[in-house]
């Protein structure tokens, strides 16, 4: 790590986390606890939840948790050394001057040693456009209609015809061949060695939510193929979860995002003063895109190929964004095939007139639908008629059925009460009320035998960090090694160490665990629905029923590290465990554990 951890403590300590996320997430306090929507995942009523004793947040729904840092890392896809800075910077604390040697590098981690190299790289890019070189790729970006202050803004670039170059470069810069390959900037192999990946392509540069390079898409100069080479999924490049351009349409004041296929057309519309436009990175739009373009817009206006694979995904889209609840409408560009095209000839006004005829996705669906049929021939027409019914009862929403239903019924001429008779026929005919969602209870169902012991595990280590004194009830008969997951273990340890000394502290223990990963399941282990081992929930329980549960969460993690020790027989320190385990087992099921 860049700082000492007495310091990062301390950047901990004056960030109250409830503060912190309120700054992104509506919450109210229920008890000790506030709760409200995830921002990681897509749901209707609040898991998400922030305990302010623990300082950690933790969502019941997704199992998303950790501390301060962990929720920046998450939400703002910051790095660690990011989260310390702008926590720090928020609390007003001075962090000191670290000279970074390249073993801090290292232990920064990855992800911001890849950050740096793709950095590099956007600025190598750039120069390299502005060369001798780099003539035809600037040439090529004019012939476009690209202005130079658009290039600029962008942070286009080119990459050179000689091999090699950028390797060498990056080299000449320190970073090690290893790294330079994961940043998906090269490739190795036994006949070239480490060469570019980029060869001959302008460069643009993808940039995340806070503007750093994340990975390149490369257009090659006129035909070839692939017309796109996009840089491979890396730790830093996760395609399903960024979007071009939203680093600028974030800050759009349009009121609704511009969502498109290529890099191009988001490039002419923000030239173009269409400054709300984002394109996926040449891969489908994603539901964890959803998610993140539901904290700027409800509203996303699709602008896809009109062929048959831009209908397709357009008509995937609109189900991705209604299941958020957003609402989705569709572009209609014809005769042009893509933004870029039509603005280029028609210019911004006519797209501006198109944007504000933007099709509803539920009368593009319908109108999708209509090709397959004939509508000269009464029987095909009915069909028809019966699927739009069908797809009215798929809408939840009463009123945004009901609009739907006339609008729809206006554009073919159908008879509106005839239509809301079919949909009620089909309705009851296929019982239009989804089945109810009940409610998730992981223990009451069958679980794996390991997935049981472990919710033991973790149950017994947020009770004992919820109720100390329960610990010293049960202390004679479990210890950290009892906790058979390496992680649990690790964890216990410094629960019980953390109440023998009084300095109990869950939010910075979640700094020590490096991976965002673990990050989670140690916030999950503090926050787990504290019930017995048949699921039911202990807060309304009398003492003895407490007494009852906690008695065989205990002999349950007790037979289980037992069993594990006795697998390990050969070790001597196992068998001696193992021996004291049965005792102490047998003790156990004679008595009772009082909670008084
Ligand atoms: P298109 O083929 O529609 O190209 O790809 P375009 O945006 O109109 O490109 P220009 O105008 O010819 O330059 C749309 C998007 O699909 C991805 C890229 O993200 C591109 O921006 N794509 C396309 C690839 O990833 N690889 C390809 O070979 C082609
Ligand atoms: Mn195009």
């Amino acid at each position: 790590m860049y700082y000492p951890d007495d310091i990062v403590e301390e950047v901990r300590e004056k960030n109250n986390i409830v503060d912190v996320i309120s700054g992104y997430v509506r919450l109210q306090k229920k008890g000790n606890t506030y709760f409200g929507l995830c921002p990681f995942h897509n749901e209707k009523t609040p898991s998400f939840s922030v305990t302010p004793s623990k300082g950690m947040y933790y969502c019941f729904g997704c199992g998303a948790g950790g501390n301060v840092f962990t929720f920046l890392m998450n939400y703002e896809n910051a790095t660690f050394v990011e989260a310390v800075k702008t926590l720090a910077d928020r609390a007003g604390i001075k962090l000191p001057e670290v000279e970074v040697t390249e073993e801090m590098k290292k232990a920064a981690g990855e992800k911001a040693t890849l950050l740096e190299i793709n950095k590099e790289a956007a600025k190598y890019f750039y120069y390299a456009l502005r060369s001798d070189h780099g003539k035809v790729g600037l040439k090529y970006l004019q012939d476009r209609k690209l202005t130079e202050e658009t290039m600029k803004n962008w942070g286009l670039g080119y990459s050179d015809k000689y091999s090699n170059d950028l390797v060498k470069y990056l080299e000449s810069k320190g970073y090690s061949d290893e790294m330079i390959v994961k940043s998906g900037l090269a490739s190795r192999d036994e006949a070239h060695g480490t060469h570019d990946k980029f060869w001959n392509r302008v460069m643009f540069p993808i940039q995340d939510l806070n503007h750093r390079v994340i990975g390149f898409g490369g257009r090659v100069m006129g035909e070839g193929e692939p017309k796109y080479l996009n840089s491979p999924e890396t730790p830093i490049f996760e395609k399903r979860r960024n979007l071009f351009g939203l680093n600028f349409a974030r800050s759009s004041k349009k009121g609704h995002i511009i969502l498109c296929e290529g890099y191009m057309d988001v490039i002419s519309m923000h030239q173009a003063g269409f400054n709300e436009a984002v394109a996926s990175l040449g891969t489908a739009f994603t539901p964890e895109q959803a998610v993140i373009l539901k904290r700027f817009t409800d509203t996303v206006i699709l602008s896809y190929d009109s062929d048959g694979a831009g209908t397709k995904a357009a008509l995937r889209a609109i189900e991705i964004l209604r299941n958020m609840d957003m609402t989705a409408r569709v572009l209609d560009l014809k005769p042009y095939k893509d933004p870029d095209e039509f603005i280029k000839n028609l210019g911004a006004e006519a797209f501006e007139e198109r944007i504000k005829n933007a099709k509803n996705s539920f009368a593009f669906e319908i109108e999708i639908l209509r090709r397959d049929y004939n509508l000269d021939d009464p029987d095909e027409k009915t069909k028809f008629h019966r699927e739009i019914a069908k797809k009215l009862c798929g809408i939840q929403d009463e009123v945004a059925r009901n609009n739907y239903l006339e609008s729809v019924c206006r554009e073919y001429g159908i008879a509106s009460d005839v239509m809301r008779k079919t949909v009620v026929e089909y309705a009851s005919k296929t019982g239009l009320a989804k089945p109810a969602i009940r409610p998730k209870s992981s223990m009451h169902e069958k679980m794996p035998p390991d997935e049981g012991v472990k919710k033991a595990q973790r149950i017994l280590i947020t009770w004992i960090s919820d109720e100390p004194a329960v610990y010293s009830k049960i202390k004679e008969y479990i210890d950290p090694s009892d906790f058979t997951e390496e992680l649990y273990s690790r964890v216990a340890k410094e629960v019980i160490d953390g109440i023998a000394d009084g300095g109990l502290n869950p939010a910075s223990l979640v700094s020590k665990f490096d991976s965002e990963e673990e990050q989670k399941e140690v916030a999950s282990l503090f926050n787990t629905k504290i019930t017995g081992l048949d699921g039911q929930p202990l807060e309304m329980s009398t003492i003895q029923e407490k007494e009852r549960a906690l008695r065989d969460i205990v002999i349950k993690i007790k037979e289980n590290s037992n069993e594990y020790y006795k697998n390990k027989s050969a070790d001597m320190t196992a068998l001696s465990k193992v021996l004291e385990g049965k005792k102490k087992l047998e003790k156990l099921r004679k008595t009772t554990i009082s909670l008084e």
